[in-house]
């Protein structure tokens, strides 16, 4: 996830920024650069990789006295990390720095452009400054220009601008990216986490979505929908790590309630009014495929198994899942007409790279799906949709599976469209439902109460058993990957027809049975095969927004009329259950034994 920093005041500058940034570290990043006004003019440096590099690209440059300073960490979504995508954009006499994605600024370039104005980056944030300036040159007051600037906006965005226009001044706006002022006598401070001002600032405002205004030495002037409005600041914690951790207790904790936002950024201009683009994907990719053939390990093979059903089901194109390490070795058949998709969180799991090393020596093409943009198995891909969680730090996957599932989903829209096999009335259903998920993946308190409550009950038994059908298949087995990687407990996940097949035969009371049951996918079938084990004795969580009377424990979701929509909300259960029954037994959620978060040997 992006990071910014912004500061008015007499102390070094490059100094204040560069630290600020350092406290953002923990988000990610794969470029940086800040920008300075001092005397009047603009000065900026810009660098790929990590903050050292940028550290040594500004060594001898030196920012005392009156002025103003933003700053910007960009984990890349629109264009490559490279030093032209980085922030600060450049104008003629401003810069930007922007968290967050600007829909429509396809739209807005071609507007400049018919205008005469040339554009550096690949980015959408570019447009920000272009737009500012062009409002300059029509006559504008700078802060008028800016305010007509957002007024253009679309999609998400916290943005700081400095400009010659306003020597002094920083100009900012909120729209669902996080931005806070905060406040040190006479200097002031902008960050999109308040760890970039711990230590330096004691009081802060966070801004509401709508707002925007000015800050310049010993003004801030904030204004929302309504006109202006006063700054009623408040303390700045103290603790660096918790406010790392958005005061969860976890990453992992807070991974999970982050889902519903990221989600929408993995969505945002790819799911339109009527149908799913992917303007980083060549249309011709696709052209005289008849087969996928997904490849992956742990999680996002999971996620790829998800993605089967979808794709068969609605894209009707045979789609075929293997596990990565199993796949190098098994001399597969590889045909041409098979698009081969990899899916990585981390874009560096080794198994997964040779495998797609492997397919495109038998000359397929390939795509990945993965949340890392530069790594390892994005370059390896002839295309790549980048998944857009922003980093996790959790071992466990939270977020990078559900905006993986996101992307298959939406993959299956996109080939369904092309290939002609969605009716217009299923197209726009699928369309809605997606665009209830980030509500779906909403964690509600009085849920999290509920499953820390019943969380005690599950602390010992010989075992676990996640069982589902179809889509809820894949999901009880990460239901289970997930608990056994951060309680330790035995858990499987199983087909919930299968049951009958052998492991019925360990059901007794110290057997635990998570059961998926959907209403609006197989209810009765999964509901005969939770009676079986239930007749047997075994212990039963049912997750459903049904009541189950045979259930010893229920935990309810919301009813949802698409099955999408009830597997986002069952997975945000089975990851806190998970969660609960890992911290009750005092484990290291964030960091289980014997795992890590990126696994590049084979
Ligand atoms: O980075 P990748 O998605 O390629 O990683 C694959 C697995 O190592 C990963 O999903 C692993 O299973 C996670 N720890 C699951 O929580």
């Amino acid at each position: 996830m992006c990071g910014i920093v912004g500061y008015i005041g007499p102390q070094e500058k490059k100094k204040i920024l560069l630290d600020g940034l350092q406290e953002l570290e923990y988000r990610g990043y794969d470029s940086a650069g800040i920008a300075v006004i001092a005397d009047g003019k603009l000065q900026h440096f810009k660098a790929v990789g990590k903050l050292k590099n940028l550290r040594e690209k500004a060594a001898g440059f030196r920012s005392e006295g009156p002025g103003a300073a933003i700053g910007h960490t960009r984990w890349a979504t629109h264009g490559k990390p490279t030093e032209l995508n980085a922030h600060p954009h450049v104008g003629a006499f401003s810069y930007v720095v922007h968290n967050g994605i600007i829909e429509n600024y396809r739209e807005l370039k071609e507007e400049l452009e018919a205008k005469g104005v040339r554009f550096l980056s690949q980015t959408d944030t570019e447009t920000v400054v272009h737009l500012f300036e062009q409002k300059i040159k029509e006559g504008l007051e700078p802060f008028d220009a800016f305010k007509a600037t957002i007024d253009r906006l679309e999609g998400a965005y916290a943005i700081l601008l400095i400009s010659e226009a306003a020597p002094e001044t920083i100009f900012f706006a909120k729209n669902g990216s996080p931005l806070l002022i905060a406040f040190d006598a006479e200097e002031i401070y902008f960050a999109s986490s308040d760890t970039a001002v711990i230590g330096h600032a004691k009081e802060a405002y966070y801004l509401e979505d709508g707002e925007y205004g000015y800050a310049r030495p010993g003004e801030v002037r904030l204004f929302g929908p309504g006109g202006e409005k006063p700054i009623s600041t408040q303390p700045l914690p103290a603790d660096k790590a918790m406010a790392q951790k958005d005061g969860y207790r976890f990453f992992m904790e807070k991974e999970i309630y982050e889902q519903s936002t990221v989600i929408s950024d993995t969505m945002l201009g790819r799911v339109l009014e009527d149908r799913v683009e992917f303007e980083e994907l060549d249309p011709g990719l696709f052209e005289g495929i008849d087969a996928i053939k997904i490849c992956a390990c742990g999680t996002s093979y999971h996620a790829g198994l998800t993605g089967a059903y979808l794709l068969e089901r609605m894209a009707k194109i045979p789609c075929q899942v293997e596990i990565a390490s199993e796949f190098r070795y098994k001399e597969p058949l590889l045909t041409p007409d098979t698009l081969f998709i990899t899916i990585s969180q981390s874009g560096e799991t080794a198994d997964t790279l040779e495998a797609l090393k492997m397919a495109k020596r038998a000359g397929l093409r390939s795509l990945s799906i993965c949340n890392v943009d530069n790594s390892s198995i994005v370059r390896e891909s002839d295309a790549a949709i980048l998944t857009r969680a922003g980093i996790e730090k959790g071992v466990a996957s939270t977020k990078a599976f559900a905006t993986q599932v996101m992307v298959l989903w939406m993959m299956t829209l996109y080939l369904g469209q092309k290939r002609g096999t969605l009716e217009a009335e299923t197209l726009q259903i699928e369309l809605d439902a997606m665009r209830r998920t980030p509500k779906a993946l909403l964690v509600e308190e009085k849920l999290h109460e509920r499953i820390h409550r019943l969380s005690k009950r599950y602390l010992h038994g010989h075992g676990f058993f996640y069982i589902g059908r179809d889509l809820f298949y894949p999901l009880a087995l990460e239901g289970a990957l997930k608990l056994k990687e951060i309680s330790y407990l035995h858990a499987e996940g199983y087909p919930a027809g299968e049951m009958k097949h052998g492991p019925i035969a360990l059901a007794d009371a110290e057997l635990f049975t998570i059961a998926l049951m959907p209403r609006t996918l197989l209810y009765d079938k999964i509901k005969s095969n939770v009676e079986e084990l239930s007749a047997r004795d075994a212990t039963i969580l049912a997750i459903s927004p049904e009541e189950f009377e045979l259930a010893d424990d229920f935990i309810r979701i919301r009813h949802a009329e698409h099955p999408m929509l009830e597997f986002f909300e069952m997975m945000v259960v089975t990851q806190m259950l998970a969660l609960e029954i890992s911290i009750r037994l005092g484990n290291d959620v964030d960091m289980p034994r014997n795992l890590a978060k990126s696994v590049t040997v084979e």
